[in-house]
């Protein structure tokens, strides 16, 4: 045997040959079975779209560029579960198209912001970071109280998500402007919201009542990140479907 491997370890020709035929042979075995399933992401209970409100604000995340600063990605190391909780799932950013994985933390990851804080922190936060964390870097975003949010055509925003896999269904669609309304205003009716995306957090976020703004839309989607699906009623190995 030690012989036979010796005329290959002399003739790199045929190593090379050899080592080609073995790597092809690992990578179909890893990557042929890909094919034949749907999804290499497994379901994960409690997930559901954004709702419009929730997805408003997610554009503003984008916009402002708060992912320069703050990841979406718990890694499955100990330090970091200890830190901002459960490692994050592939199914907790299915819906996110882009992903905010991110590749920078100047700042904490925010996987799993929603309920750390109050609406009231987070706007006090958000309009001067330095006044609740002194030694912050953080950028203001005053200005995110003071304009209204522009939501006339999130419907749009709903259907160009459906091309992409997102389930909306056509009466989630037709009603997003109304959802926005039901999540945003205090003592609204949000039968038909909460039926459509459970678990939604309703009401004033940013301590104005009378306006619908885009600190609205931006404390709504901080206050849902990372809750939807319920860690303590996972056991481990139970999440293979
Ligand atoms: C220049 C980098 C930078 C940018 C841009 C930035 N942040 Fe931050 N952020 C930080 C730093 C640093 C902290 C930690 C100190 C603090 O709490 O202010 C932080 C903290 C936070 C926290 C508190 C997290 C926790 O667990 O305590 C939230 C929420 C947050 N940022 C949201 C945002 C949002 C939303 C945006 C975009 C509108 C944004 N940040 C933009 C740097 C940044």
């Amino acid at each position: 045997m030690a012989y036979r491997h010796e005329i290959i370890e002399k003739n790199s020709v045929l190593l090379v040959v050899l080592t080609l035929i073995t790597v092809a042979i690992g990578g179909l075995v890893e990557i042929v079975p890909l094919f034949t399933i749907e999804s290499t992401i497994e379901k994960v209970d409690g997930m559901r779209p954004y709702s419009p409100l929730e997805l408003a604000g997610r554009n503003i995340y984008l916009r402002e560029g708060c992912y320069l600063c703050h990841s979406q990605q718990i890694r499955p190391l100990r330090d970091e579960v200890e830190r901002y909780g459960h490692y994050s799932l592939a199914a907790e950013s299915m819906y996110d198209h882009p992903f905010q994985w991110g590749s920078k933390r100047t700042g904490p990851d925010l996987a799993r912001v929603g309920g750390k804080y109050s609406n009231e922190w987070h706007v006090e936060h958000l309009k001067d970071p330095r006044a609740v964390v002194p030694e912050s870097v953080m950028p203001p975003y005053a200005f995110l109280a003071e304009r209204p949010l522009k939501y006339a055509d999130i419907a749009d925003h709903l259907k160009a998500l459906r091309v992409t896999g997102v389930p909306y269904s056509d009466a989630a669609v037709k009603d997003a402007v109304a959802d926005v309304e039901a999540q945003a205003t205090p003592d609204a009716d949000t039968e038909a919201l909460l039926k459509r995306y459970a678990k939604a957090k309703t009401g004033d976020f940013d301590g104005n009542p009378g306006q619908i703004t885009e600190m609205d839309a931006l404390v709504a989607y901080l206050q849902m990140l990372g809750t939807l699906v319920e860690f303590d009623k996972v056991q481990p190995g139970s999440l293979r479907q």
